[in-house]
């Protein structure tokens, strides 16, 4: 069989080209990053359990009418989604203190915020994605004034139906990222959710205990990321056991 052709190779996700013009397939890794890849491991199983979030949020996203990079899923580890031109920003979405947040302005992790807000990060791993104001993306084009308008409510959108979907089995979404592309339909272009929504890209606290079920676990040596994760998919009906604790097949000679 002919080996497909890689497009790219990131820090817990490949891509290749697609079946069809247009369309590339997105494989879920199970190697984990923090710190700007300063700490890494493989975590069995990760791949598997974010393959099948994102494709429930991307799913629950279009079902509402925000549109996504995402077709279908293909098989535990990969999916299909639409080839689109990445805009180099990471939309970071905030309902509670945490992280470089909590960092920056000295505030307690979990202080609700007075409303939720939307930052932006330049996408550049050697710059540590520097977060950056409306008036440098403009001014440097790497989006337009209407884009950015869309983006934020795009963001927001995505924020409220997470936040709902996630307080509706007890957990509370802290902060996420997203990345938004551009498909082009001739002329036209569009802006949609890419990339991945997964605990990998979220804060996720468990509403009555405050455990964390995100990729912080990992970040933070809270335990066992893969069980966190399946606590997630468990609790949305996505994936019902850890993968990674299954017995294995054994080879019969
Ligand atoms: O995660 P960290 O403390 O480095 O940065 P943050 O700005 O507090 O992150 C806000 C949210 O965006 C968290 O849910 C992160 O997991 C997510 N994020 C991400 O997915 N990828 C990045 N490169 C940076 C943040």
């Amino acid at each position: 069989m002919a080996r497909r052709k890689l497009i790219y190779e990131g820090k817990a996700k490949i891509l290749y080209d697609g079946p069809e013009p247009g369309t590339y397939v997105q494989y879920f890794k199970d190697d984990a990053t923090a710190f700007n890849a300063g700490k890494k491991d493989v975590i069995e199983g990760k791949g598997v359990l974010n393959n099948r979030l994102s494709e429930f949020f991307m799913n629950g996203l279009q079902q509402i009418g925000v549109p996504t990079h995402f077709i279908k899923r293909l098989n535990m580890r990969e999916q299909l989604i639409r080839q689109c031109e990445i805009i180099p920003l990471e939309v970071i979405v905030r309902n509670y203190a945490a992280g470089t947040m909590a960092k920056r302005l000295g505030m307690e992790e979990g202080t609700q915020l007075p409303r939720p807000i939307v930052e932006f990060s330049y996408k550049d791993d050697s710059l540590g994605d520097p977060l950056v104001p409306e008036e440098y993306i403009a001014a440097f084009g790497w989006a337009s004034q209407q884009d950015l308008d869309d983006i934020v409510s795009i963001a927001l959108k995505v924020n409220d139906f997470i936040s709902g979907v996630m307080y509706g089995v007890g957990i509370k979404l802290v902060d996420f990222k997203i990345e938004i592309g551009r498909v082009w339909d001739n002329d036209f272009q569009r802006l949609v959710v890419a990339d991945e929504i997964s605990p990998d890209s979220c804060r996720l606290w468990d509403i009555e205990t405050g455990r964390k079920l995100d990729k912080d676990v990992f970040r933070r040596d809270l335990g066992d990321l893969a069980d966190a994760y399946t606590e997630v998919a468990k609790r949305l009906g996505v994936l019902p056991t850890n993968t990674a604790q299954m017995p294995k097949p054994t080879l019969i000679n």
